[in-house]
């Protein structure tokens, strides 16, 4: 693609220029100390998206109170010690010539008394089907004294430097609780019209211009559609839109969704939803406002991007996880490099689903996201010592992408006769296109920086013997589980990976035994290929180990497919294609015509006591370490690659005089 020529033409939000239209999407990190401060971390990796060439970016929602937090460590606005550290932040930032704004935020009913101490609160006494914890109502003095925390927290943003701040008036927090009638039920003058409704984001206004004067720039980020019964639909946003900018607000942000509607999967994208799922509601706000609208939303390419602003569908895109993917998405991007930008999957493994776990943000693309001083430390082997890597899966591939790239030889030994691992099977099934992008990405990195890869190889201590490389890091996985079970190696029993890399046809109706998320989804792929599938999970929940908005969309696609899924169902043996099951510890039996196992997998690592003695450095990495996700094969290859890159550049003589 040529140069994007819209997203590089500067733009003015209020009395502020960029210098694109490019703005970071807020996201908590959990980087923030427990009193909500800035970190080192945390500037090292807003520095590094700066380098990258975004116009502005908004730091992420910050508590305005501390009974607002949403997260552990989330970023706080709530008393003047965080000042130093925004500051800090502005000023690199500003070096960068980017801009800086921050969310003003409180959770409301969406938090946890695990998180604040105390209970939550909110406009009513409701709880969140989500979070399911029973809110106390404000009183009126407890709203008064919440608006006066909005204004002093602005008057903190002002004084520390930054150039706007963005009321975060989304995702069902405290001032969407207020505005919608699906969480508000006052009955004073908080509640019911729509004017009683907003009245607390006006007060808010007020207070924060009162701190802050009427020129600083605000912008307020909306859920255009709430997605649930009763609550904020397009229209009443559109309206709400309106209003806003006669209250002098100078852009509005367009999300979706709130917690109650999360697991549709429109607030934050999965890889089973489109690409720029929400551009139609920016669309609709740009058509009845004239101050600039910010779309965003898995907007993964530069010519995506461009095409919503030459569409005149926004004025300005905020890229989230493709920053966290590649923070060099913008300057790639304005360098018609866009080919070797690192998409973001919208697998939601590193980021989202980690931050919800209450734990720090990762990305499984870029294990450097929120490591960026550790891997800013010089790195350069001192020689091209041999690394050999045994097995081809994620963790192996991102370690000889980061060791070939510190300019190590790099030899990676695949048993199969194919790179990818677990990606292959992983992105096969429906609706996980990403993973196989990864898996293409990383391949094609391996052959960019001459990685050596040998197919069909089996390494055993001879082999390494022969090598005598300078570190050996075992990435060999895990194989699928077959229990000891009679029947178990029946000629029509397949593991899922078999038959998802196209090694064994599944024939006639199939059961599926292991309902994890591998399980479910294999029971997909079966169904869509025309099979009668029955998947049987010998606990309650299917699919508990993926992510909540996958898992009730795959779920759903599962009910639409007319997939039986019988919980509590645990497979006992096979007779003459006859199973045998528990069922609530009842045996009953079944007929299939294939069986597919899907019961988890075992790791394979004899490898790494077999050369014991033989190689300075071995690093045991990814599933071959305990079976686990992408996100955390790729994060300990990529360590484990820059492990033995930093040794060989310091200590390699020492380490090849004792091997
Ligand atoms: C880890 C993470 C944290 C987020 N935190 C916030 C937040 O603090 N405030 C907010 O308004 N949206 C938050 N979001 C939503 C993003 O700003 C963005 O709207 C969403 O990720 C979709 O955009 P994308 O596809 O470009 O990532 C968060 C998203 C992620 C992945
Ligand atoms: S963890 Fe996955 S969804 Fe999150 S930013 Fe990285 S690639 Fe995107």
């Amino acid at each position: 693609m040529d140069t994007p020529l819209l997203l590089f033409s500067t733009g003015k939000i209020g009395r502020l220029t960029l210098k694109n239209r490019l703005l970071m999407a807020p996201m908590v990190r959990n980087y923030a100390d427990e009193r909500g401060h800035m970190t080192p971390r945390y500037l090292a990796h807003l520095q590094r998206i700066a380098c990258g060439g975004v116009g502005a970016m908004i730091l992420e929602a910050s508590y305005v109170s501390r009974d607002g937090r949403g997260f552990r460590n989330e970023l706080g606005l709530h008393d003047d010690s965080v000042i130093p550290g925004l500051r800090q932040a502005a000023e690199l930032l500003h070096a960068e010539d980017v801009r800086l704004g921050i969310q003003l935020f409180h959770a409301g009913r969406q938090t946890s008394i695990q998180v604040t101490g105390e209970q939550p609160v909110a406009p009513s006494a409701m709880p969140c089907p989500l979070m399911n914890e029973l809110p106390r109502a404000l009183s009126l003095a407890e709203i008064r004294n919440l608006v006066d925390a909005f204004g002093a927290a602005a008057a903190r943003v002002q004084t520390a430097g930054l150039d706007f701040m963005e009321i975060h008036a989304a995702h069902g927090y405290l001032i969407t609780q207020f505005l919608s009638p699906f969480s508000n039920r006052r009955t004073d003058g908080y509640g019911g019209s729509v004017e009683h409704r907003r009245r607390f984001l006006d007060e808010v206004i007020s207070a924060v211009r009162a701190r802050v004067g009427k020129d600083f720039p605000v912008t307020v980020r909306l859920s255009a559609d709430e997605m649930v019964p009763g609550g904020l639909t397009p229209a009443d946003t559109v309206e709400l839109a309106a209003w806003l900018e006669t209250r002098g607000i100078a852009a509005i942000h367009v999300s979706a969704g709130n917690y109650a509607s999360y697991t549709r999967g429109y607030m934050i994208p999965p890889m089973a939803i489109e690409d720029a799922p929400l551009v139609k509601y920016a669309a609709l706000i740009r058509e009845r406002v004239k101050i600039p609208v910010i779309a965003v939303g898995k907007l993964r390419t530069p010519e995506l991007a461009e095409a919503v602003l030459a569409n005149g569908q926004a004025d300005f895109i905020a890229l989230g996880r493709e920053l966290l993917a590649d923070p060099d998405w913008p300057r790639k991007a304005q360098s018609a490099a866009a080919d070797t930008i690192h998409k973001c999957i919208a697998c939601n493994q590193g980021c989202i689903s980690r931050l919800f776990d209450q734990r720090d943000v990762w990305c499984t693309v870029n294990p450097e996201c929120g490591r960026e001083r550790e891997f800013a430390e010089h790195m350069r082997a001192r020689k091209p010592y041999k690394l050999l890597i045994v097995g081809g899966g994620p963790a192996g591939m991102e370690a000889a992408r980061y060791a070939a790239g510190a300019g190590l030889q790099v030899i990676l030994c695949e048993a199969q006769a194919q790179l990818g691992g677990q990606l292959r099977a992983a992105g096969a099934a429906p609706y996980r296109p990403g993973w196989h992008q990864l898996q293409e990405d990383l391949q094609s990195s391996l052959q960019r920086l001459g990685v050596e890869v040998r197919l069909n190889t089996r390494v055993d201590r001879k082999y390494v013997e022969r090598e005598k490389p300078f570190a050996l890091i075992v990435a060999s996985g895990a194989q699928p589980v077959r229990p000891q079970i009679p029947g178990v190696n029946d000629m029509y029993v397949f593991t899922a990976r078999d038959v998802l890399e196209g090694h064994s046809t599944a024939v006639g109706s199939v059961l599926v035994a292991g309902g994890g998320c591998s399980g479910a989804q294999t029971a997909e792929y079966l169904a869509r290929a025309g099979h009668t599938v029955t998947l049987i999970e010998a606990e309650g929940d299917i699919a508990a180990d993926a992510p909540l908005d996958d898992r009730t969309l795959l779920i759903g696609r599962l009910r639409a497919l007319k997939v039986n899924i019988l919980s509590h169902t645990r497979l006992l043996s096979i007779e003459n294609q006859v199973v045998h099951v528990a069922v609530d510890g009842e045996n009953t039996q079944m007929a299939f015509d294939t069986v597919v196992l899907c019961l988890g997998a075992r790791s394979e690592n004899k490898l790494e006591h077999d050369v014991l003695g033989l190689v300075p450095h071995v690093f045991t990495v990814g599933d071959a370490v305990r079976p686990r996700k992408v996100t955390e094969a790729v994060t300990e290859g990529a360590l484990a690659g820059l492990g033995v890159a930093k040794d060989s550049s310091r200590e390699a003589a020492t380490l090849v005089a004792s091997a």
